[in-house]
């Protein structure tokens, strides 16, 4: 288990359907990359029997997009591998920080934008989305696809699938309840 989720685990000790592990995804926008790691994560959780030991969630750092469903090229890429993207964009909020047990950034401006934000009495831990990915080292950012052509959105679900995996492989392995 990475040096980050021992710090979870520590804290908590264990996860129940009353204190479930609280993830939350996040991205420029919230409509492209964080609500696509968000819907694999879910459905990733449903397959293994686990939801309700998990809060699921993303958010932008900017608010430009805040209420709007996924953008259609994402929901199209992730449809046709079978997952179902939920999120209505909103903004990351301190209490956020709160809230969660782990906040994952998808590229480095996002993770220096939520520390302006980072309350003093934070209680999540902050890491970048591919630090679980086992094919980059742990600084990788998940690419913006916004203004690029569909080729940036498969690649993108690629990165978010092995990344999402990994990070629910760690959880089930560091939390005695989800074995
Ligand atoms: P996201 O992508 O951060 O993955 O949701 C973007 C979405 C919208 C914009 C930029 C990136 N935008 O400039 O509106």
């Amino acid at each position: 288990m990475t040096a980050e989720l021992q710090r979870i685990y520590e804290r908590k000790q264990e996860i129940s359907p009353e204190s479930p592990f609280a993830v939350l995804f996040v991205c420029l926008g919230n409509i492209c990359r964080s609500p696509t790691a968000e819907g694999i994560f879910i459905h990733a959780v449903k397959q293994r029997g686990l939801e309700k030991y998990f809060l699921i969630d993303s958010a932008g750092t900017a608010a430009w997009h805040t209420g709007e469903g996924a953008d259609p090229r994402s929901q199209q890429v992730a449809n046709g591998r079978g997952i179902h993207l939920p999120s209505k964009a909103r903004q990351a909020q301190r209490e956020d920080f709160i809230r969660f047990d782990l906040i994952l950034a998808m590229e480095k401006s996002n993770l220096d934008n939520l520390q302006t934000i980072k309350p003093s009495d934070s209680t999540a831990v902050l890491m970048m989305m591919r630090a679980f990915d086992a094919e980059v080292n742990e600084m990788a950012d998940v690419p913006d696809p916004y203004y690029g052509g569909p080729r940036g959105f498969h690649d993108v679900f690629d990165m978010l699938e092995r990344s999402s995996n990994a990070l629910l492989d760690e959880i089930e392995a560091g939390f005695s309840i989800l074995k």
